[in-house]
């Protein structure tokens, strides 16, 4: 049985840098080839690129440049507007983290990025892969940029059995062995392009990678199997009834998360606590918002987030007082204006299941 040929480093990232400017994927936030990136557009895209795919990103990337073309522009802006263009993208805390860095940098560096990796972890929201992609796309710099497309084609290259999450400081220093000098930028990209079009998780490309020679994964017959991963545990699932709470003017009740935690500082619709046992309606009526013959739609409304799913009962009640004023930080909204708040997805499910399912108003 013949193995893979043993290649340099210099000559490995030299194989994958050719297939780059031939192959490389026209991204929006990419620089054209021979041009300086920008750090804001790379930071931001970096940051939108966590945890949401390509395609996702690229409308969000086009609609915060258009509206904050620099990074002292999204610093001036309020972290409700911030919040409000994030809706979508999930993870809140990301958007927060990303105004605060800009506010940082707009106040400390005269809104410039910092070129170390050291430097850059220090801001809000980076952490060790975003401060190396930065560091490499943004300033050349020779950072290992380690991300789960990396991960997959690392693993194959050097035939990596440990599974993950364990295998991942030995991905890493592996990785850290193949970082050039020359063109470091375009070598993080350029395996991000790899794992993203040819290695990728299943029915690898083979035939068209430029490191197959090489690959141990390839050679072996295992490449399509790798990286192992521990199997994960299912998700806990959590319960709660949510509470539509509708004046007669029509007005519905939000209120706002606290700043801290899950959603922070988000927009939702009042709710129990979420717990592991279902709840039964009557038990959750002490913690709605007013004491009302409330009433539950039929089916609960789910949502997977990280660590836990959870399923939301929605009841409903009108409320007969039209000068009702909730307490502090509620919000009577119309569900026509929903729009103007930064609902996360969950509630955004919720009101769209509550608008098809509740009973029509009474009439007056
Ligand atoms: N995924 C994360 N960062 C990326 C980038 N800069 N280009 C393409 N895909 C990415």
């Amino acid at each position: 049985m013949t193995g893979p040929t043993p290649e340099s480093p210099a000559r490995l990232a030299a194989a994958l840098l050719d297939w780059y400017d031939r192959h490389r994927r026209h991204l929006p936030w990419r620089a054209p080839p021979g041009t300086r990136p920008d750090p804001y557009r790379v930071w931001l895209s970096e940051i939108m690129l966590q945890q949401t795919t390509v395609p996702v990103v690229a409308g969000y990337f086009q609609r915060f440049l258009e509206r904050w073309p620099t990074l002292e522009a999204l610093a001036a802006a309020e972290l409700d507007e911030v919040l409000h263009a994030w809706q979508g993208l999930g993870y809140y805390a990301r958007a927060r983290n990303l105004h605060a860095c800009a506010r940082r940098l707009a106040a400390d560096r005269g809104g410039q990025f910092p070129t170390e990796e050291k430097e850059l972890r220090a801001l809000p929201g980076i952490g060790r892969y975003t401060a190396a992609a930065i560091a490499a796309i943004a300033h050349d710099r020779p950072a290992t940029v380690v991300d789960g497309n990396v991960e997959r084609v690392i693993a194959r290259l050097r035939a990596v059995e440990t599974p993950l999450p364990a295998a991942k400081p030995l991905l890493y220093r592996l990785a850290a062995e193949l970082t050039p000098e020359r063109r470091p930028g375009d070598y993080a990209q350029a395996l991000m392009d790899l794992g993203a079009g040819v290695c990728t998780p299943r029915k690898p490309g083979c035939h068209a990678c430029p490191w197959q020679g090489a690959c141990e994964g390839y050679a072996k017959g295992t490449a399509g199997s790798l990286p192992r991963r521990v199997p994960k545990r299912p998700r806990p699932l959590r319960h709660g009834v949510a509470f539509w709470l509708m004046r007669e003017d029509g007005a519905v009740l939000l209120r706002r998360r606290p700043e801290k935690g899950l959603l922070g500082g988000m927009i939702e619709l009042p709710s129990t606590p979420w717990r592991a046992e279902p709840w039964e309606l009557a038990e959750a009526s002490a913690h709605a918002p007013e004491a009302l013959p409330w009433q539950a739609l039929p089916e609960p409304v789910r949502h997977g987030f990280t660590h836990f799913e959870i399923e939301l009962l929605v009841a409903v009640a009108e409320s007969a007082d039209s000068s009702c004023a909730g307490e502090n930080g509620d919000i009577w909204c119309p569900p026509a204006r929903f729009s103007e708040h930064a609902l996360p997805t969950l509630t955004r499910k919720l009101v769209r299941y509550a608008a098809r399912h509740k009973p029509r108003p009474s009439a007056a």
